[in-house]
């Protein structure tokens, strides 16, 4: 076949559910085109693999055969439902041991690849370009993560369902908060985006949310404002409170904690214990107990909702059609509730300035109508 395309996908940085949804869609597409598909596993660490002998090109031929159900569901079909990646994902490639970027070029060049897809946060996508400009490779980016941080794209695969897992966790939290008239404090992931916490904040019913965007750290002023919120709550007769932190604020001296919900959930019960009962403002305060819950990996986890399965899908096909129309070194992106692309030219230096100052490239807008929205309903942001 004349026309006939070889092109490769691979899954890069940190999973999260809609990945396989992506997969899917590119094989369905890309195949009903007659192309041949290869899914590099292991991010680019597949490429080393075909150079090091580990793998041969033909254990990567992706089709619409495979994963069958038996009796159920056939076919690419299932992948859609599965989170994870089928394709396995690599976080951290050193790329300054002897010969690797050769050895992925290397790679590259065995299959014989006339574009890769490649799936990845803004982390992978900075490496992922260059590793392209070197080897001269045709590359369409797609972007995910649960931390829906990315720079020039409204959403990434994946951050809708992890918006959902952490909005079920603040319900199911809200009743074992209320039996024990606690303040629970939720650590939910985003790494220095605050987008998560935010939008699941609000929709789970958080009572404070604290995003590194509006508070970057704690501090004493903050926790006094907490047990404020907490005991004004109280005189309105709730006896318990939910706090959703980000796991990108800091600690009091400014620096990054693994348990941050846990450093939080000790300050508000030691700064309430120490509070006079005669202090009318927080009389009722004396007895506040705090616990923690750090979310984790659960955040990664579970079936892709539906607008992930809908982003992956227009994204995978999205990706397809521009290797069809020969439009390579784009980042495909969600523009105003629809699909786009962006040149990678504008996006990259973007990611690697953020990168550079240890900055997020698409961070929470302290003055955008999600914060806007937090603080109309009573939701203490900490400033
Ligand atoms: O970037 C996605 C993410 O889940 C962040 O929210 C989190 O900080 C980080 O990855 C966790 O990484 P790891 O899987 O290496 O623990």
């Amino acid at each position: 076949m004349d026309n006939q395309k070889r092109i490769g996908i691979l899954t890069s940085g940190g999973d999260c559910p809609g990945l396989n949804a992506i997969i899917r869609a590119v094989v369905k597409c890309a195949t009903k085109k007659g192309w041949l598909v290869y899914g590099i596993p292991y991010g680019t660490d597949g490429f080393v693999r075909l150079v090091k002998g580990i793998s041969k090109p033909e254990e990567y031929l992706l089709s619409d055969r495979g994963y069958d159900i038996q009796g159920g569901i056939q076919g690419l079909d299932i992948l859609q439902f599965l989170s994870g990646s089928i394709l396995g994902s690599f976080k951290k490639r050193n790329l300054d041991l002897p010969g690797i970027t050769q050895d992925i070029i290397e790679g590259y060049k065995q299959l014989q690849l006339d574009a890769l897809i490649a799936i990845g946060g803004d982390g992978s996508m900075d490496i992922i370009y260059d590793l392209a400009k070197m080897g001269k490779w045709n590359l369409v980016m797609i972007p995910k993560t649960i931390d829906n941080d990315v720079a020039m794209t409204e959403r990434s695969v994946g951050f809708d369902t992890a918006r959902n897992t952490v909005t079920q966790a603040l319900y199911d939290l809200t009743f074992t908060a209320a039996s024990h008239e606690r303040v629970i404090v939720v650590e939910v992931m985003g790494r220095d985006a605050g987008h998560l916490a935010l939008h699941a904040g609000i929709a789970g019913g958080a009572d404070c949310i604290l995003i590194p965007e509006i508070t970057p750290r704690l501090s004493e002023n903050l926790i006094k404002k907490i047990c404020t919120q907490i005991s004004d709550l109280q005189r309105k007769g709730r006896n318990f409170a939910l706090i959703a932190i980000a796991e990108g604020v800091k600690n009091m001296m400014g620096e990054k904690e693994k348990y941050i919900a846990e450093r939080l959930a000790d300050l508000i019960q030691e700064y309430s214990q120490k509070l006079p009962h005669s202090e009318e403002k927080f009389n009722t305060l004396d007895a506040v107990e705090t616990r923690a819950t750090t979310l984790g990996h659960l955040q990664r986890c579970g079936i892709p909702s539906s607008f992930d399965r809908i982003l992956a899908t227009v994204f995978g096909i999205k990706a397809v059609n521009l290797i069809e129309q020969g439009q390579y070194n784009r980042l495909v992106i969600w523009e105003n509730g629809a699909v786009n692309s962006k040149s990678l030219e504008n996006v990259i230096p973007l990611i690697k300035w953020c990168h550079q100052q240890d900055g997020c490239p698409s961070p929470v807008d302290p003055n955008g109508f999600m914060v806007e929205t937090a603080r109309s309903i009573g939701i203490l942001l900490g400033d």
